[in-house]
Order: C-alpha cells, then structure tokens, then sequence
C-alpha cells in the first residue's frame, strides 16, 4: 500500500475549504485497535452467524446466548483503546464545530477518544448502529448506560430493567430492525449539508448508511475515502486513500 502524498495534499486541500463536513466511519477504523472487522478475513461474520446472535428472533429464542457474545465482544473492547485515527478525529471533532461523525461501529471507540479531549457533544457523534455500553427494556423501551459484565448463566442472572422489571436487551441494531429515526435523520440532514464527505474502514455495503456519501455528493459536495481496499463508493470518490486508518486520519487532518 502507497498512500500518494499528493492525493493527502487534495484531500487537505477539500477540508481546508469546507465549511460543513460528515466523517463516516466503519470497523476499519478500529481494526489497528485490535477489534475484528465484520467482512474481513478474520471478520466476524465469517466466524458467527448473525442470525443466531444479532436478531431479534435470536434474542427471543434464547437470550442468554445472545448476551454471552455481546458480554465477550464488550469485554474485548474494552481491553482495547482508541487509536490514532480515533484520537485525531476527536481533536478536529472538538476545534470544528461544523464537523458530524456517524459511525457505524458499536464499539464506543470514537466515545472514548473524545472523552478523552473534551466534552461529547451528543448532536455530533451518531452512533447509528447503536452502541454496546447501553441496554434497552425489551418491555418498556427505557435506555440506559450500562457497561458491568453480564453474568448469562441463567435467565434470571441476566439484566433485568430498574423501572419496570423487563428483560434488558444491548442497544445495538440487529439485522432486521429499523435505525433509530431521530439518529439516522441527523445522519442524512449533515450528509446533504456537508461540503465534504469523509468516508474511513467501511465497506460501503450496508444501507442506507453507505448511502450518506451518496447524499452528500449529489447535493454538490466532495467524497474523501480512507480504506486499504477499494469500495463501491471507490467510483464516485474526489479522493481515494489507499491505506488505513492510522496512517492516513492523522495525515488527512492534522493542523487544517
Ligand atoms: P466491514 O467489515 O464490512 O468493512 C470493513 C472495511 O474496513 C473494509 O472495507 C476493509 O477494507 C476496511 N479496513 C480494514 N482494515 C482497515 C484499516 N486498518 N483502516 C481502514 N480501513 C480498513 O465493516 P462495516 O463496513 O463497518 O452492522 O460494516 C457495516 C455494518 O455491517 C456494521 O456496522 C455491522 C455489520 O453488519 C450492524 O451490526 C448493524
């Protein structure tokens, strides 16, 4: 992989004239962090079946599985830490007030970096898959934080809501659900007013959050993507960055 120092001097330049922009991140981002990617060779649908772990049908069926593989996967999370690109992102994140991060990732990494630089401004980061550090009531609906270990040993042992008593579910999206209006709207709202569209570690396969760079281009604006491999946004990119996220986030954004 040769990243040409030209195409970082484009992509600089697209940003350092923009006055709006949308970043849209993917699990390639947090890959050098040490969490597996969905598609890849060791991702994480070539090794589980997402329809016996990321369904609501699954969870009916049988909870305490599903809660075991979401415990494991926030338990490794949480042995990793936010890495460069999540770092740089951040920072830009807290001098650019016209800057929106989507992120399709449940893994709370972009959460973190922020924390970690400044206050998170809730408005500006969507998590639009959701987020493995909060739960929802399967019968009332309440949202909360929530990042103790889950003991799934048994039914009775697994979450259970303070204000009603129903089972807690993790407030991700499974396939087959809808994505939260309210969040998906504020997606799509930034994509259309954005000058520049940054796209980094996704494949760009899964609706309709693949398709807030679409947006963003057919409403006049430019599309930055940051991947080792190329996509099916690859096309309709101004510029493409052919390395990853760590070598190129920082690169991209730094002093503009
Ligand atoms: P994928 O696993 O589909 O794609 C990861 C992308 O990251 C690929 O295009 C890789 O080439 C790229 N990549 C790998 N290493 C990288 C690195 N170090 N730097 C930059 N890019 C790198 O993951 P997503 O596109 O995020 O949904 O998948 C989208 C959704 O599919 C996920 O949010 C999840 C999954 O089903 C839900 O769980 C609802």
């Amino acid at each position: 992989m040769n990243t040409d120092p030209l195409d970082i001097e484009r992509g600089r330049d697209l940003l350092a004239d923009a006055r709006s922009v949308i970043i849209l991140t993917g699990a390639g981002i947090s890959a050098e962090s040490g969490i597996p990617t969905f598609r890849g060779e060791e991702g994480l649908w070539r090794n589980f079946r997402a329809e016996e772990l990321a369904t609501p049908e699954a969870f009916a069926r049988d909870p305490r599985l599903v809660w075991e593989w979401y415990d494991l996967r926030r338990q490794k999370v949480l042995e990793c830490a936010p890495n460069a690109a999540h770092d740089r992102i951040a920072e830009w994140l807290t001098r650019n007030e016209g800057v929106v991060l989507a992120t399709q990732n449940v893994d709370g990494l972009h959460e973190r970096a922020w924390l970690d630089v400044g206050q998170v401004d809730g408005g500006r980061l969507l998590e639009i898959h959701g987020t493995l550090f909060r739960v929802r009531c399967t019968a009332c609906g309440r949202e909360s934080p929530h990042r103790e270990p889950v003991d799934s040993s048994s039914p009775d042992t697994l979450p259970h809501c303070e204000a009603c008593g129903g089972l807690l579910r993790p407030a991700v999206v499974w396939f087959g659900e809808a994505l939260d209006p309210a969040i998906i709207g504020g997606a799509f709202e930034a994509a259309e007013g954005a000058d520049v569209c940054v796209v980094v570690g996704t494949s760009a396969v899964v609706q309709p959050a693949a398709s807030l760079a679409t947006v963003t281009r057919e409403t006049g604006g430019r599309i930055i993507e940051i991947n080792p491999e190329s996509t099916p946004l690859t096309p309709i990119c101004d510029v493409s960055l052919r390395g990853t996220a760590v070598a190129c986030v920082p690169a991209l954004l730094s002093d503009i």
